[in-house]
């Protein structure tokens, strides 16, 4: 795994931050490897035990196995290494992105120029909405949407660099193997759907927009999301990479875009960062854009009512504990439910897990989708064996 970012908007990284970054880097896969199986353990072993003679029954929810971990002492080491980890992982690339952002700027306009295809359109007038503007959303100084100068793109840098310490080798050589693994599942799974129109929502900064891109090359790819910082970066990014993606400022809960003019609409760890009013206008609209035969997919986390009680804690624990006040609300939701709320037929829902495509061949990938896979506790949950949830309905 390259420990540098593979386009031209990679920063020039003293030894001294290098080496912070990598400590960060173990350190968190320290704590969600090696202290999260021993934190399960002593679950099974001491504290559902201890519960279940007491109550007389099991745990019967995430909320049950929270209420006694939080009395553990071993949780509340795990939680404030984690927590702290994660403050680490933004300040040990922020240095770099401050020292660096005349030279951002200046890379981002010259990768403007080149004649790749792409375009970025951004809009000063849209409100950008409160679950972004009121939240440092997983803890990152500013959010997504806070800018110092004129056309600043650190927010952007920062989610790319914070990104390449915090997932720790875990997410692809381009940090896109979400795209590449959902893109690659439509494309293996359904031979004859040929999209010629996609949409990524929420898209940040594009790291799983260019997949789809590269996967269906005949298509158009628009992606939106509401940061203009991140959007620059993104269409920068592109431009480097060479891939032709139309990036635009755009709200997905209100779609600047024609009734049935998309064939696919997708979106990757998106709908846990919304109010649920969010998600249910997001999905309506995202049904209102896609074409009749077309499909709506959603990379997110899985359900909390197909997973076990202590998955269910596990999984949440982010929304106590890294400022993601939204992230059990979804989790809570029945996925079906919604998109059948939004007026998808329920006969039309697909869900399904995919393994990681950048990490395999590609006939050892397609082996594996043939096979339907069970959530199980490695899926969504950022650790070695890792495996992507994915859910939606055709139209
Ligand atoms: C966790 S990031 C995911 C980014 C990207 N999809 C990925 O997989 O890397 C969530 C993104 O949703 C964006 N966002 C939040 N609310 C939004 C909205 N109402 N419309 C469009 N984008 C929004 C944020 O700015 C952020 O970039």
């Amino acid at each position: 795994m390259s420990e540098e970012l593979l386009h031209d908007l990679r920063l020039h990284r003293t030894q001294e931050e290098r080496a912070k970054q990598n400590f960060v880097k173990e350190l968190r896969s320290y704590v969600l490897n090696d202290m999260a199986d021993a934190m399960r353990k002593r679950y099974e072993d001491r504290i559902k035990p201890a519960f279940e003679a007491i109550t007389g029954h099991p745990p019967e929810d995430g909320m049950d196995v929270h209420k006694v971990m939080k009395e553990d002492a071993f949780f509340k080491f795990y939680s404030s290494f984690r927590y702290n980890a994660q403050e680490m992982v933004w300040r040990s690339v922020m240095p770099t992105l401050e020292r660096n952002i005349d030279i951002l700027k200046e890379r981002a306009a010259e990768l403007g120029e080149r004649e790749i295809g792409g375009t970025l359109r951004l809009d000063p007038d849209l409100e950008v909405p409160r679950n972004v503007t009121e939240i440092d959303v997983h803890l990152a100084p500013g959010g997504y949407h806070s800018e110092t100068v004129s056309d600043d793109l650190t927010a952007g840098a920062l989610y790319d660099n914070g990104l390449q310490v915090f997932s720790f080798g875990l997410m692809g050589r381009n940090l896109d193997d979400i795209g590449w693994s959902m893109a690659q599942y439509v494309r293996n799974k359904y031979p004859h759907f040929k999209p010629e129109r996609i949409l990524d929502a929420g898209c940040g900064v594009g790291h799983n927009s260019l997949p789809w891109a590269e996967s269906f090359p005949q298509a158009e790819v628009h992606a939106v999301d509401v940061a203009a910082p991140l959007l620059r970066y993104a269409h920068a990014r592109a431009q480097s990479l060479g891939i032709p993606v139309h990036f635009a400022q755009m709200d997905a809960t209100k779609l600047q875009f024609e009734d049935e003019s998309f064939d696919l609409v997708f979106s990757s760890m998106f709908l846990h960062e919304l109010s649920l009013k969010q998600i249910r206008s997001f999905i309506a609209e995202a049904r209102r854009v896609l074409k009749p035969g077309g499909l709506l997919l959603n990379m997110e986390l899985p359900p909390n009512n197909q997973m076990d009680p202590y998955d269910s804690f596990y999984l949440d624990w982010d929304c106590y504990y890294n400022n993601e006040p939204y992230y059990k609300g979804f989790r809570d939701q029945d996925y079906k439910e919604l998109c059948v709320q939004a007026g998808f037929d329920p006969e039309h829902y697909v869900q399904f897990i995919s393994p990681q495509y950048t990490y395999m061949k590609p006939e050892e990938y397609r082996a594996a989708i043939g096979v339907e896979g069970a959530i199980d506790r490695n899926t969504g949950r950022l650790a070695n064996g890792i495996q992507w949830f994915g859910f939606g309905a055709w139209k």
